[in-house]
């Protein structure tokens, strides 16, 4: 309880700071955990009749002003729809990402929402809620945290985490990957958008696909993903760099107000597609479809929903590139897709494509509850089947240097 106390002390401060720099996240990574924690809502922003955004104050607004913050409540828009502005709250969620850039952000999967008439009813709740847990998580039976890595030592302080997510920015801008992508809102869009507003991809996934990447759209026929710990990249990025440009990824991603001075960054003058585009022609990277054909493939042919997907989506052997349209190039194999990103990524941007992914290629789908459903249920036996090594997923890298004889 007191290291999220001082979290939050240390979020106000930062507030109170004008122009204060770069990002920060919780010591315990991906995000800070606000458990039981007593806030008021101010405001709330509907959109399309939907909960977009919410301000909410720390504890009580009368003698600590400068606290408040704006979240995006992906994960809990029904939570506050039904909850006036005004009103005490008293909240379970966590942050994933949040950022301090003119004003406040953050990105919050809520848990649940308890609604109280007044300060001291949803103090006392918290209250009756802290005598009533364990002291000690019985050992073997701890629930564990979400994260991408094991934190070893002593949590980073949020300095430390900002200046670590800092140097994956500076990383991303020397290796000009604005010649292709869009990052944080800005750049080319030669290949998949890096900006989305959600934590993403499986953990490990990002740093260990910038090591060696592999063909995920097999209607890309025209560009790859270059492997930067090529020695022939400039710069060529050491293992430890693609974890900081993962990291960076993973927490800021969704970011669209970097600083003012990676405005400035000239990545119009990046010409890397036409002259990479012409290197691929000479040495093109054709997908290779995994076979769907085992147990776990057969329970996919009967989810009535994929069909809709299919339309405009490779998946595996069921069904390939050949049928779908270049416009469609964006659209990844539905299989790896599935292998990359976390579930709720995948459900979140199932309901609202634009809005998880701005400038999504993918129109929204309007699915009912109960595709939604199935569309989860189906994505989680894949997960399933992936990590049990029944589905062996293909995965095909690309080399650009021409072999070498040895
Ligand atoms: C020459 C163009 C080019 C450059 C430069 C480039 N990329 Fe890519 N990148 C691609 C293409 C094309 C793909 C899609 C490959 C596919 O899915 O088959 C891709 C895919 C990715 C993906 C996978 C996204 C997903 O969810 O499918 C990530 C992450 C990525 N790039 C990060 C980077 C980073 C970080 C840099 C800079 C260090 C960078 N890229 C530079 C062309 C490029
Ligand atoms: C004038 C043509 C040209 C332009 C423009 C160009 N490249 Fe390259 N690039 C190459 C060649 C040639 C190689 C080396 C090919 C080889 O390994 O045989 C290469 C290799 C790379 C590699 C290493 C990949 C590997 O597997 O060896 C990376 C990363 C890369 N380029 C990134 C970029 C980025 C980012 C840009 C835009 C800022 C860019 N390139 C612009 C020609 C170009
Ligand atoms: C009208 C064509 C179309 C249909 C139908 C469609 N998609 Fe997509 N989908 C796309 C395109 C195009 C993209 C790439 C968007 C982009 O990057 O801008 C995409 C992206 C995605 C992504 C994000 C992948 C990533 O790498 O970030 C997921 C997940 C996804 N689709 C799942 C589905 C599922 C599941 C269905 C069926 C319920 C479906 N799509 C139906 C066209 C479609």
């Amino acid at each position: 309880m007191r290291i999220v106390k001082l979290g939050i002390g240390l979020i106000c401060l930062m507030v109170l700071l004008p122009q204060s720099v770069g990002a920060l996240v919780a010591g315990e990574r991906p995000g800070i955990h606000y458990a039981d924690q007593v806030l008021f809502l101010e405001k709330k922003i509907v959109a399309d009749g939907r909960v977009a955004w919410i301000t909410l104050a720390y504890e009580d607004p009368r003698t600590s002003k400068t606290c408040r913050n704006f979240f995006d409540v992906l994960g809990g828009r029904e939570l506050f729809s039904d909850i006036p502005e005004k009103s005490w709250l008293l909240v379970d969620f966590e942050l994933r990402s949040l950022v301090v850039d003119s004003g406040f952000s953050g990105d919050a999967d809520v848990a649940s929402v308890l609604a109280c008439n007044d300060y001291a009813t949803c103090c006392r709740e918290r209250d009756r809620r802290h005598a009533a847990r364990p002291v000690e998580p019985s050992p073997g039976v701890e629930e564990k945290p979400r994260q991408d890595k094991p934190t070893q030592g002593k949590p980073l302080t949020l300095d430390e985490v900002g200046e670590r997510l800092l140097v994956g920015r500076r990383l991303v801008k020397a290796a000009r990957c604005r010649g292709c992508h869009t990052l944080e809102g800005f750049g080319a869009d030669h290949a998949p958008s890096l900006t989305w507003r959600r934590h993403k991809y499986e953990p490990n996934w990002l740093a260990d696909y910038l090591a060696a990447p592999y063909r995920m759209r097999p209607a890309m026929n025209n560009l790859m993903m270059l492997a930067y710990t090529s020695p022939n990249a400039v710069p060529n990025l050491q293992p430890a760099e693609l974890n900081a440009v993962a990291d960076y990824l993973q927490q800021l991603g969704w970011m669209t107000s970097p600083a003012k001075d990676f405005r400035l960054e000239p990545w119009q003058n990046y010409n890397c597609f036409d002259c990479h585009t012409r290197l691929f022609k000479e040495k093109p990277l054709t997908f290779a479809p995994t076979s769907l054909s085992g147990p776990s493939g057969e329970k996919t042919t009967s989810t009535a929903a994929l069909r809709t997907c299919v339309a405009c989506h490779a998946f595996g052997d069921q069904q390939t590139a050949t049928k779908l349209a270049a416009p469609m190039a964006l659209a990844p194999d539905l299989l790896l897709a599935v292998e990359k990103l976390q579930i709720d990524y995948l459900q979140a941007y199932l309901e609202d494509p634009g809005y998880v992914q701005p400038g999504s290629q993918m129109p929204r789908l309007n699915l009912t509850e109960q595709q939604l459903l199935e569309l989860r249920q189906l994505f989680k036996q894949l997960k399933e089947a992936l990590a049990a090594d029944e589905i062996k997923p293909v995965h095909r890298y690309y080399r650009m240097e021409k072999e070498s004889v040895e």
